[in-house]
């Protein structure tokens, strides 16, 4: 028999494989997300997800300085307030704890430091929802659109690089444009979670954020993981209200979705890594059921399938390993 071609010629030694290696993981294109609380000398690990933290605002200037040493420059900011009521109302405080958190880290540390914040009502409300509820319950649109402006806004003034609203709200990326626009802030830019699925791969998050749906679930506004030209659609709409990166969220379960919408997007676009993504590899891999070669695999996955940029709980422990 005559084989002719023979694809294993460049496999044959890693510097051929690196010369015709066609995706490459780099630490630029990751983006860490942090968890803020209030109160003084706080660092708790966040039991659902290990090698993850609770910190007070002190305690964050300790932990960024850190990661911007190991060359970590990009944080996505979730505040944990202690109040919660059914509004959401320290979501848009001007010394609620996320605000006062990126006032500090920009006086701290300036412009080493990009700061994205996550833009949602649902870490904030007493009933977990990301939006206000009618009286049935229902998560009403149009009203959340002025929270989720003032919101913005307010991390904006308190120094955010970024905005991304993570809420599903039909019309969203356009309000905050707009608010944003009218207040001076025409050049922050809005990373829309664009495509946001309702899945379980949050639940390790919403226990860390305490911002579990005290009824029902979110399959209101989130999409159905059914669907996939939904999030053509979803994705299409962000851009023409204005989002300058759009993302898909969770990754793994969607790598297809990524690689949908990186066919008709015309600007960068992002996926997360999110929570049940990061812990259970986490977990498998301290159990010893697979080597540690399954992150930077599964990682490599979504930048193949077309993410720019990728959120992940795993930036700090690959920072010096790519
Ligand atoms: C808030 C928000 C969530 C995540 C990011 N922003 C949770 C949710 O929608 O319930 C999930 C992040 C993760 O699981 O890592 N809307
Ligand atoms: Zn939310």
């Amino acid at each position: 028999m005559q084989i002719t071609r023979r694809p294993r010629r460049l496999r044959k030694n890693e510097i051929v494989r690196k010369m015709v290696r066609e995706t490459k993981l780099n630490l630029e294109d990751l983006v860490y997300p942090l968890f803020v609380v209030e109160g003084e000398k706080i660092k708790n690990e966040i039991s659902s997800m290990p090698g993850n933290y609770h910190f007070s605002i002190d305690m964050l200037l300790q932990e960024v300085d850190l990661l911007i040493g190991l060359g970590i420059d990009k944080i996505m900011l979730f505040g944990i307030p202690d109040d919660k009521d059914p509004v959401g109302t320290q979501g848009y405080a001007e010394d609620g704890i996320i605000q006062e958190g990126v006032k500090s880290l920009k006086e701290t540390f300036g412009d080493k430091i990009y700061i994205i914040t996550d833009v949602c009502m649902c870490e904030y409300t007493s009933h977990g929802h990301c939006g206000i509820l009618d009286c049935k319950g229902y998560v009403q649109n149009d009203i959340t659109l002025e929270y989720l402006g003032k919101t913005a806004l307010s991390h904006a003034k308190a120094g955010a690089d970024m905005v991304a609203p993570s809420d599903m709200m039909d019309g969203r990326v356009g309000y905050i444009r707009q608010v944003l626009d009218a207040n001076g802030f025409e050049n922050v830019p809005i990373m829309a979670y664009s495509a946001k699925y309702s899945s379980a791969y949050y639940g390790p998050f919403r226990e860390a954020a305490g911002s579990a749906p005290s009824f029902g679930d979110r399959k209101s506004y989130q999409m159905d993981p059914a669907n996939s030209r939904e999030a053509i659609l979803e994705a299409a709409l962000d851009m023409e209200e204005g989002a300058d990166i759009i993302m898909v969220k969770p990754a793994l379960s969607y790598l297809d979705i990524i690689c949908k919408i990186k066919e008709i997007s015309e600007v960068p676009v992002a996926a997360y890594n999110v929570s049940g993504e990061y812990s259970m590899l986490k977990m498998a891999v301290e159990k010893g059921l697979m080597n540690e070669d399954v992150i930077l695999e599964t990682l490599l996955s979504m930048k193949r399938a077309g993410a720019d940029i990728i959120i992940t709980y795993f930036a700090k422990e690959l920072a010096g390993k790519i």
